[in-house]
């Protein structure tokens, strides 16, 4: 099969009703989306990994099902292996090796766009205006969106071998032009 936005849409939204699993997955998907521009990688392809790495989350909710119960669907519906090793590997308790650009990448970016998204939430202005610096200070408050795991956020940036700020920069500016799909206000609304 070929591998396209379309199809991926389908499968998700088929399988996930959930508007916040919905957002969390547009939030990754724009984020390694933009590390796929910035390294000049197959925009598309790479955008349907991240789209589909928590497809299952909302009929697998637990670890002991997710995402593992979810790969065999994927083969059903045709996907090919290295977009389904892909969604496996981004899951910690699996142990598989980030050993691809697109692992490391979807790993780097899916706990820290739900953070950013976090913190875009609750400023007036959304993500204009959020800079590296407010986010790293919000990482160090365990209460701030305390389902995000700090230390995948860490472990993500050292993957990709970027400096943490530049990570977050990265990730604001992927995300900045879905702010309307991701409920977030922006600096027009503000003014
Ligand atoms: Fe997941
Ligand atoms: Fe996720």
């Amino acid at each position: 099969m070929d591998v396209t936005r379309d199809r991926a849409w389908a499968t998700l939204t088929h399988y996930t009703k959930s508007e916040s699993l919905l957002r969390h997955a547009l939030a990754v998907e724009a984020s390694v989306r933009w590390y796929a521009r910035d390294l000049g990688e197959d925009e598309e392809a790479w955008g349907c990994a991240a789209l589909l790495h928590d497809f299952d989350y909302e009929i697998h909710p637990t670890l002991d099902e997710h995402p593992q119960d979810g790969a065999p669907i994927l083969r059903e519906e045709g996907y090919p292996d290295w977009l389904i090793e892909t969604v496996l590997s981004h899951a910690d308790h699996l142990e598989l090796p980030r050993d691809t650009q697109l692992k490391k990448t979807l790993f780097a970016c899916d706990e820290l766009s739900g953070f950013v998204h976090a913190c875009g939430l609750v400023r007036p202005t959304g993500l204009d205006g959020l800079e590296p610096k407010s986010v790293r200070k919000k990482l160090k408050q365990p209460s701030f969106a305390a389902g995000v795991h700090r230390d995948e956020v860490y472990q993500g940036a050292e993957l990709l071998e970027l400096d943490l700020d530049e990570h977050i920069a990265n990730v604001v500016a992927a995300l900045q032009p879905i702010s309307r799909e991701l409920g977030l206000r922006t600096a027009a609304d503000a003014a």
